[in-house]
């Protein structure tokens, strides 16, 4: 297989050639930002609204916008060339730069820019006749996960313990409510009504969050945005976790104990098919 070609600095150079400094203000603060749009075929869907998301991430961490959004989308394009494939995701970050580590900005640093190219691995249908399961962990974040910041340590380790626990996602807590995965949003069906935490300072404005209430609502499904108590979850009929990688996700077992009668729900069953069709149709018109 030939190497896999990133985007650095303006450069498009083969992965083992891509430099930075260890002076990088993204390696020693993780000072800096990030996107992870997802590719079907030819076709990045909901492109506009990852790169809304990035502007609005770079505002918030006072970081000057390094490309112009064409720009942006002409360095997709290019690199979605250099490395063909299936289904892949697109994955983009912007840190302070290189300059002494000082914890106030540095006067002349120009951003580091590095976009690159993974494939990614949906859900597979047998994974999808099951679901998943899910533990509930505390919350341990600081109070701006509405910016996509690459500082994850607290999602990492929450990642990393659910795995342990044989589990695919931890749902976090914060302050008896239930706020959103540690890479993913949160959904409940709750006398059959779609329900999901409204936007603020701690969940992050997921783009597969708002396609499945934009797509839930042309459907005519209840929707709320509300929250959502802990003690909620146990009573819920569904649980589902939505991400630009793993889409709409079925929790089935919650901390060892099945959701609903323990299978992927009806609710999820057409949410699932009206997602897919949606990315066939964005895909047709693309290419
Ligand atoms: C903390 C967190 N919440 C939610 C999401 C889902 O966001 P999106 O649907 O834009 O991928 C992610 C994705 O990485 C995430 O890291």
């Amino acid at each position: 297989m030939s190497e896999r070609v990133v985007y650095l600095n303006g450069q498009y150079v083969p992965e083992s050639e891509a430099r930075i400094s260890v002076l990088d203000r993204g390696f020693l603060f993780a000072d800096g930002v990030y996107e992870v749009i997802p590719v079907y075929g030819g076709c990045l869907l909901q492109e506009d609204e990852h790169l809304q998301r990035l502007v609005r991430s770079l505002e918030q961490v006072r970081l000057p916008n390094p490309l112009s959004l064409p720009q942006w989308k002409s360095v997709f394009a290019e690199l979605l060339r250099l490395n063909p494939g299936p289904e892949r995701g697109i994955y983009l970050q912007v840190t302070r730069g290189a300059a002494r580590r000082d914890h106030a900005f540095p006067k002349a640093a120009e951003p580091t820019v590095l976009v690159m190219v993974n494939p990614i691995s949906l859900p597979d249908a047998e994974l999808l006749k099951t679901g998943v399961a899910a533990v509930t962990l505390s919350d341990d974040r600081w109070s701006r996960c509405d910016i996509k910041s690459i500082s994850l340590l607290p999602n990492v380790l929450a990642r990393q313990q659910a795995v342990e626990q044989g589990a695919a996602e931890a749902i976090l807590i914060r302050q008896g409510l239930a706020v959103e995965g540690a890479a993913s949003n949160l959904f409940v069906v709750a006398d059959g009504v779609i329900v999901t935490p409204p936007k603020d300072r701690h969940l992050l404005p997921g783009i597969t969050r708002d396609l499945v209430i934009e797509l839930a609502q042309q459907q005519g499904y209840p929707v709320m945005e509300s929250v959502i108590p802990e003690d909620q979850l146990s009573v819920a009929q569904e649980i589902w976790l939505t991400s630009s990688t793993r889409e709409i996700l079925p929790v089935t077992r919650l901390n060892e104990t099945p959701v609903g009668d323990g299978k992927p729900g009806p609710a999820w069953q057409q949410m699932h098919a009206h997602y897919q069709r949606f990315k066939k149709e964005r895909q047709a018109l693309e290419s």
